[in-house]
């Protein structure tokens, strides 16, 4: 089977990011690629951002396909994975981006010996400046492998990474550009309140991030040593970090850092309770 065939089951935000990525460099033509969604709008949206076939029959997604991406909610899969995995195809590559779904437990729903790859990207992946982790399964080849990594390439930063460790991953580098673009949010509306204009206060929030993200990646040093350099004693930015270190914020971004990685297992079905804060702390001293 040459892999040529893309099929994404559940093409919302992440498997069209992915999409628009292969298509934008070439990694895999338009034509290449049928995808479906769950409602004739989300089908119709795809079609119009992406130019791809898409419509409401996952069946006929997963029978197209050399490579299926399972791009769907995780709570979703449940109620479909039996009926795709009595359409796959033998020889295929099952290619799963959800959140907390271990190989395992997609393999035990798909036919014996399918080929399973779990990868996490985040949405930077859109324009190339992801980070995907790529965690095989029992019975991929390594031709399977290798074709995963061609896909997950053009995303940007491509990791191989112990399956045990992708819960952890998911909270740090999955669901990262949320935390990010919470700061932004929130550096911005500081500003609105500190008087600059809405979009002066977003273009000045916005700058700072890029401008700093840059420098910590050239510079290469310890972002604690950067950020020394711009804490003068007694200074202004001394006066402001204060306040974030007496409401706790370095120890809050740890924690939910943590929770995220719990909920993540959660999905998986490892621990199957939700965890207070006091719960997360106990569990992170014990590491
Ligand atoms: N978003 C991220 O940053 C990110 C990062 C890494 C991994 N992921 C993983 O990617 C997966 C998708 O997340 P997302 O943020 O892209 O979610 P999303 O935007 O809600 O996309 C989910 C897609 O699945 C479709 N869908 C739902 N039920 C379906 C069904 N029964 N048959 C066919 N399609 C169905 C939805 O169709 P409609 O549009 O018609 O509702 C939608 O297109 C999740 O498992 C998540 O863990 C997401």
């Amino acid at each position: 089977m040459d892999l040529n065939r893309i099929g994404i089951v559940g093409c919302g935000t992440m498997g069209s990011a992915m999409a628009q990525r292969w298509i934008t460099t070439g990694t895999v033509q338009r034509e290449q690629i049928v995808a479906c969604t769950a409602t004739p709008d989300g089908s119709r949206k795809v079609m119009d951002q992406l130019g791809i076939l898409c419509g409401t029959s996952c069946l006929a997604v997963v029978e197209a396909a050399d490579v299926v991406v399972l791009g769907v909610k995780p709570q979703h899969l449940d109620a479909l994975l039996p009926s795709l995995g009595m359409h796959a195809r033998p020889g295929q590559v099952w290619l799963s981006i959800l959140a907390g779904v271990t190989t395992k437990r997609l393999e035990a729903g798909l036919p014996s010996s399918t080929q399973v790859v779990r990868c996490m990207p985040n949405t930077p992946s859109r324009l190339g400046l992801g980070i995907v982790a790529v965690a095989p399964g029992t019975h991929a080849s390594p031709e399977a492998v290798a074709r995963v990594r061609q896909l997950v390439e053009p995303l940007g930063l491509a990791l191989d990474l112990p399956e045990h460790r992708m819960d952890a991953f998911t909270s740090v580098a999955g669901s990262g550009p949320a935390y990010v673009f919470l700061f932004l949010e929130v550096l911005a509306r500081a500003a609105q309140a500190e008087g600059f204009e809405p979009d002066l206060a977003r273009e000045l929030a916005l700058r700072v991030l890029l401008g700093a993200g840059e420098l910590a990646r050239v510079d290469g040093r310890d972002p604690a040593k950067l950020r020394a350099e711009v804490t003068s004693r007694r200074g202004v930015t001394e006066a402001a970090l204060s306040v974030l270190a007496e409401a706790g914020w370095a120890d809050t971004m740890v924690k939910a850092v943590a929770t995220g990685r719990l909920r993540s297992s959660e999905l998986a079905g490892h621990t199957p309770t939700r965890h207070s804060a006091s719960e997360i702390l106990q569990y992170m001293e014990r590491r």
